[in-house]
C-alpha cells in the first residue's frame, strides 16, 4: 500500500522512538609549516632543550606566518574534515568554533570561516573557554544537533596563541604553539545506548575564582591592548591532575561504563607528564593514549581536534572504540566528552 501506513496490531509492542545523536563524520587539521625547536628558543631565552622536554615533553612547534590568522588555520582544517566526511560546505547548518586568539575581538572568528568555506547559509559563533575550548564548543553543538536545531555541524578547534606569548618568558613561551582541528558532527538516529556510534555525554566545569592562575593580561574592556599569557605554571599542574581525574570519573559512570571499556584517551595536549598521569589512571597503556605534545607543544582549543585528526588519519581509530576526551585551561574551566565512534 504505497503512501499509506498499514494500521498498527493494537497487541503489538510500541515502537521504541528514536533517539537523536550527534555522530563523528568527520575529522580534519591545519599546521602551520614553520617548525620552531627548543634549541630556537633556547638562542633568545634562558632555557634549554633538555629542561623543556623533561618538564613538557615538547620537542617543537608550529609557528603561523605573519598575517595567518586562526579563521585561516580553521577553514584549513574545516575543509579537511568537510572532505573526510564527504560533505559539500553547504550540507552545514552551522559552526561552532572555540578560541582564546580570534581574528578580531568581534565579528566571531567562525563567521570569517563561513566566508571563507564559501556558505552562505547556516549559523556560526564562537565559544570562549581556553584549553577547554573544544570540548565546550562540542557539548553545544551535541546539544544542538541532539535538539534537532541542526543535523551537520563543524565544531573546530584554533589558535595563533604565538600573537598573545611574551617572548620574553620563558615561563609561557616554551609551552604554547599553532594550529587547528576540526570535527563533522552529523545528526543519527539510534536507540541511545552506549554501543551505539555518536556522543554519550560531556562534562563541562568552570571555577572563576581561579582566573589568576592562567589568564591574558590584557583585554578590550582593561587595558585596551591584546595582552599577553600569564601562568603559574605549578598551581595550574596541580589543579589538572584533580580536576581531570575526578572529571573522567564522572563520565564514565554517567553511562555507566568502567575504565576497562575506553579504547583512546585523546587528552588536552599541555604537558606530558599530566598526559601520563591520566593515562595511568584510567589504565591505559602509553600506546592506547593520544599524545602530539611533543611536536604541536600546548595548541589550547586546537589540540584535542587535532589529536583526533592525527589518529584517525593514521588508522588509530577505527569504528566502534570508545574515545574519553578531557582538557582543562583558563578559567579555570575544566571537562571531559565521551565518544563511540
Ligand atoms: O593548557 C592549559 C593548562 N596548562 C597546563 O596544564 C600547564 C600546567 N603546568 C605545567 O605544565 C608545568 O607547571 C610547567 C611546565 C609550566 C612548569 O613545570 P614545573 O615542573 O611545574 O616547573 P616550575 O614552574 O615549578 O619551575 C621550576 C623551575 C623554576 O626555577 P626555580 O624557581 O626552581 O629556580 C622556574 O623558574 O624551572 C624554572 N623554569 C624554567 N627553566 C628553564 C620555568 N620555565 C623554565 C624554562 N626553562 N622554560
Amino acid at each position: 500500500m504505497d503512501g499509506v501506513h498499514p494500521a498498527r496490531d493494537p497487541g503489538a509492542p510500541a515502537a521504541v522512538a528514536p533517539r537523536i545523536r550527534s555522530v563523528f563524520a568527520g575529522f580534519g587539521g591545519a599546521l602551520p609549516p614553520r617548525v620552531v625547536t627548543n634549541d630556537d628558543l633556547a638562542a633568545t631565552l634562558d632555557t634549554s632543550n633538555e629542561w623543556i622536554i623533561e618538564r613538557t615533553g615538547i620537542r617543537e612547534r608550529r609557528i603561523a606566518a605573519d598575517g595567518v590568522t586562526a579563521s585561516d588555520l580553521a577553514a584549513e582544517a574545516a575543509r579537511a574534515a568537510l572532505a573526510d566526511a564527504g560533505l559539500e560546505p553547504e550540507a552545514i547548518d552551522g559552526i561552532v568554533l572555540a578560541t582564546s586568539t580570534p581574528d578580531r575581538t568581534y565579528p566571531a572568528t567562525a563567521v570569517f570561516v563561513q566566508a571563507k568555506l564559501g556558505m552562505t547559509r547556516g549559523f556560526a559563533f564562537d565559544v570562549a573557554a581556553v584549553c577547554t575550548g573544544f570540548i565546550y564548543a562540542l557539548s553545544v553543538a551535541d546539544a544542538m544537533i541532539r535538539a534537532g536545531q541542526a543535523r551537520a555541524l563543524l565544531v573546530i578547534g584554533t589558535e595563533v596563541n604565538s600573537r598573545i606569548l611574551d617572548w620574553s618568558d620563558r615561563g609561557t613561551a616554551v609551552l604554547f604553539g599553532d594550529g587547528a582541528g576540526a570535527v563533522v558532527l552529523r545528526a543519527a538516529e539510534g536507540r541511545g545506548d552506549t554501543a551505539e556510534p555518536g556522543i554519550l555525554s560531556t562534562h563541562l566545569h568552570a571555577d572563576g575564582r581561579h582566573e589568576g592562575i592562567l589568564h591574558v593580561d590584557g583585554g578590550p574592556g582593561t587595558t585596551g591592548t591584546v595582552g599577553h599569557v600569564r601562568m603559574q605554571g605549578r598551581e595550574v599542574f596541580r589543579h589538572a591532575v584533580s580536576k581531570l581525574a575526578a572529571v573522567v570519573d564522572e563520565a564514565l559512570a554517567a553511562n555507566g561504563l568502567a575504565q576497562g571499556d575506553v579504547d583512546w584517551l585523546v587528552p588536552h595536549q599541555a604537558n606530558l607528564r599530566i598526559i601520563d598521569a591520566m593515562g595511568r589512571k584510567i589504565g591505559l597503556p602509553p600506546e592506547r593514549v593520544v599524545v602530539t605534545v611533543d611536536r604541536h607543544a600546548n595548541t589550547s582549543a586546537a589540540s584535542i581536534p587535532l589529536a583526533l585528526w592525527e589518529a584517525h588519519r593514521d588508522g588509530r581509530l577505527r569504528k566502534g572504540q570508545l574515545v574519553l576526551m578531557e582538557a582543562i585551561g583558563g578559567g579555570l574551566t575544566w571537562g571531559a566528552a565521551l565518544a563511540r565512534l
